[in-house]
């Protein structure tokens, strides 16, 4: 029997809390293997919003690394990643 490659395990934060995941894997899928389904709120509602299409098309996942915002099904975690929500401006600011 082949082995699976998964990835080595890596650590990495999430609005200050520690989270592990494989290596490769989204920041999304990471987060969402851990329980996390909030990724950001919505600028209206206030209401949670999560992974949707998981291929860059919904901007759902929308949360910030490093400074940057970026999607979140587009990028793969990394040892020491730090990830927080997208701090939402109103629709006219
Ligand atoms: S889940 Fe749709 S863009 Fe990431």
């Amino acid at each position: 029997m082949q082995d699976a490659n998964r990835g080595v395990v890596v650590d990495f934060h999430f609005e200050g809390r520690r989270y592990s995941a494989r290596a490769g894997q989204s920041v999304a899928a990471a987060l969402f293997a851990e329980g996390v389904r909030g990724l950001r709120e919505s600028p209206r509602e206030q209401q949670p919003r999560g992974m949707f299409c998981l291929m860059g098309s919904c901007q759902e996942c929308l949360v910030m690394v490093d400074g940057r915002r970026v999607l979140a099904c587009q990028t793969e975690v990394s040892e020491g990643l730090s990830v927080s929500r997208v701090a939402e401006v109103g629709l006219h600011d």
